[in-house]
């Protein structure tokens, strides 16, 4: 279905209702199949959490949630809400799956400051299919200090999940681990290429890129100046203005746009720049329809970033493809459950240098450490973009280059995953465990 750009309206997700008990929040997030709309006229059927494409959960600092997951599908799944500081159990190990017909509580404490994280399947095998076919949702977590910054708040604080997908003329989605590249209807909340309504004034976007390996470099209508406001670990020391953002797999970055700057009438494109081939790169389009006032303003300031002292440990790991295989390795190895990696102690600072040791084939891979945000030091010697300065949890090394990374562990102790969060090359073995040891 090559359906025209823009004729669909953007669907803005109301937060899951918990019920709310003394100590938490509580969900029931049922994973199962459902038939939904996306492109308009047709059907599709989705791997979905309770029935919905892109669901969203909003959390507070120091109130725990706790998911009760019903795992209804016909394929073995594994909650994992990236970017969390979440105990092992509750982590999501690739092999420690909910099977067909089980069901399992997580529990996330919340401890961490504001961010924007996602929860997604990590079902090893499963889940780069698992999440194209829809098992993403946002997963907000606000705290007192973001809460009494000026920033957009309420509906003026949009969450915009960016991905892919394949369809057939039916509307059916096509699967193909490797097919990367033939996935060209973009969804925006489960959308093809929507409009919004917009008015003249500033919204914060919260863009989640939940695409198994696209990136998205985008650009606000012909170059407009939005403002860098926040990255995966939550906002950015300050705010950077900025007319590109680049948002990699499993990123998430958020800005503001002022659309009183461009006035009721005006249609703005959001487009990636960096589209495969035979791609017109549309996204999104606002269209600002309205005037409205407007208390809100990015502060010069936002929230510095924690020091975590000086490094006692370096370490060093190569992401390359293996031609002869097809895998993809770290260090020349592809993943093993029954190997540990890596021995991270508890508190210790880290620098990791991450290589890409694909100059050759022209692939980028990424990092993503769980458990704990870190910094990004340097790329191939140079400090990084301000638009870097906050805290990570996925660094994406383009093809041949190199990023230094500072990491600490902290709190929770046991066995956690790291990867490449281009998803075919995780399943093609690019993941390493590392044990967190006091
Ligand atoms: Cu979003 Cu281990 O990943
Ligand atoms: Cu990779």
């Amino acid at each position: 279905a090559a359906e025209s750009p823009f004729t669909t309206p953007l669907k803005v997700p109301a937060p899951l209702r918990p019920v709310r008990l003394a100590g938490h929040d509580f969900y029931r997030l049922t994973t199962r199949e459902a038939d939904v709309t996306l492109l308009p006229g047709t059907t599709t059927r989705i791997r979905s959490f309770n029935g919905a494409m892109s669901p969203l959960i909003v959390a507070r600092r120091g109130r725990p949630v706790v998911i009760e997951q019903v795992n209804r599908l016909s394929v073995p799944f594994s909650m994992h809400l990236h970017g969390g500081h979440t105990p092992q159990r509750s982590d999501g190990h690739p092999m420690n799956q909910v099977k067909p017909g089980e069901s399992r509580l997580f529990r996330y404490p919340n401890e961490q400051r504001a961010a924007t994280l996602w929860l997604h399947d990590h079902s090893h095998e499963d889940h780069a299919e698992n999440i194209y076919r829809g098992l993403a949702a946002t997963y907000l977590l606000t705290d007192d200090f973001e809460e009494q910054l000026p920033l957009p708040k309420g509906r003026y604080d949009v969450t915009l999940q960016l991905r892919d997908a394949k369809f057939q003329g039916d509307g059916r989605l096509d699967w193909d681990l490797h097919g990367f590249d033939e996935r060209h209807t973009i969804l925006v909340n489960g959308r093809p290429r929507p409009y919004f309504e917009v008015a003249a004034r500033k919204y914060r976007l919260r863009l989640v890129n939940t695409a198994n390996e696209r990136p998205f470099l985008l650009q606000l209508g012909d170059g407009e100046e939005f403002t860098h406001i926040a990255t995966d670990g939550g906002l950015l020391p300050e705010p950077v203005p900025t007319r590109v953002l680049q948002l990699w797999p499993g990123e998430r970055q958020e800005i503001v746009v002022d659309f009183s700057r461009h006035g009721v009438g005006r249609k703005l494109v959001l487009s990636n720049t960096y589209p495969y081939e035979g791609e017109s790169g549309e996204v999104m389009r606002f269209d600002v329809v309205r005037e409205a006032s407007d208390p809100s303003r990015v502060p010069g300031k936002l929230r510095p970033v924690p020091d975590l002292g000086t490094s006692a440990v370096e370490r060093e790991f190569t992401m390359s493809f293996d031609a002869k295989t097809g895998q993809h390795l770290i260090n020349g190895r592809p993943f093993d459950m029954h190997r540990v990696d890596i021995r991270p102690r508890l508190g210790v600072a880290e620098t990791w240098k991450i290589v890409n040791g694909d100059g050759e084939y022209g692939i980028p891979h990424s990092m993503h450490p769980h458990l704990d945000a870190f910094k990004v030091l340097d790329r191939n010697g140079k400090p990084p973009a301000p638009g870097e300065a906050g805290l990570k949890d996925t660094v994406t090394v383009p093809a041949g280059e190199y990023a230094r990374i500072q990491v600490r562990f902290t709190e929770h102790t046991g066995l956690y995953m790291y990867h490449c969060h281009m998803l075919s090359h995780v399943q093609m073995g690019m993941m390493g465990q590392m044990e967190i040891t006091r």
